[in-house]
């Protein structure tokens, strides 16, 4: 981790006044002065402000049941951040880990901890993630078999991962169905029912790998992970 970075994570300082202490000489690494903000540090690093020893914080982990218009970024756009709902200290030091588009809802993670972040973005780890999909048309069932055995997106070389379809239960028009893919490709539900010639009315996630949103968590509404779920992600 940038050593700027470790400074803001276990201090309440911002970044520019852990980059001013930088500048002032103020920081060792393993006794001697460094000011370069962009030298790499770990945890084993003896690291000292003013002669104080710091200690690194342990990461933070966070769900939230995504509202519609906001955005998962760490910089507002052409709507506010998630970022802002989150009541904690220094919330735009966390990222979000597997972004969903302005107009979906539903399950986010919410983390500091890049390696844990990366087991469920990383296409290589096949982190299932299970959406709620309502759709214009009905589902004609032999696209089930088909996403099964994957789909060619518009723009991409090869076809998708393999993925499991289902009509919701008690769903008796077929426009309401549960999609559990391991890619997140952009826009991809959207893109592969495109595919198919259906459309996205509406895009909801409901569980990340064994992480499930809770029906008690409202729209808009966050917790903490429990420590289950965070060691459920590896
Ligand atoms: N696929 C989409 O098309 N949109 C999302 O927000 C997530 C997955």
């Amino acid at each position: 981790m940038r050593l700027d970075k470790f400074i803001c994570k276990s201090t309440e300082l911002s970044r520019n006044e852990a980059k001013s202490l930088l500048k002032q000489g103020e920081v060792r690494v393993n006794g001697e002065v460094i000011k370069n903000p962009a030298t790499q540090v770990h945890e084993n690093n003896e690291i000292t402000v003013d002669g104080q020893s710091l200690m690194a914080r342990t990461s933070r982990y966070i769900m939230m049941n995504k509202p519609l218009d906001t955005i998962c970024s760490n910089v507002d756009e052409n709507h506010p951040s998630l970022l802002h709902l989150v009541e904690v200290d220094k919330a735009f030091d966390l990222h979000i880990a597997g972004r969903l588009d302005v107009d979906t809802t539903g399950l986010v993670l919410i983390t500091d901890d890049g390696r844990w972040s990366h087991n469920i973005i990383s296409p290589k780890k096949l982190c299932k993630k299970t959406y709620r999909v309502w759709l214009r048309n009905s589902l004609d069932e032999a696209i089930i078999e088909q996403f099964k055995l994957g789909v060619q997106l518009q723009g991409e070389s090869s076809l998708t991962q393999p993925a499991q379809l289902i009509v919701a239960e008690g769903c008796d028009d077929k426009k309401e169905v549960l999609l559990t893919i391991t890619e997140g490709k952009y826009h991809q539900v959207k893109r592969m029912f495109a595919a198919v010639f259906n459309r996205v009315v509406g895009l909801h996630r409901e569980q990340i790998g064994d992480i499930v949103l809770p029906d008690d968590l409202a729209l808009g509404q966050w917790r903490h992970l429990t420590e289950e779920e965070v060691n459920s992600v590896s």
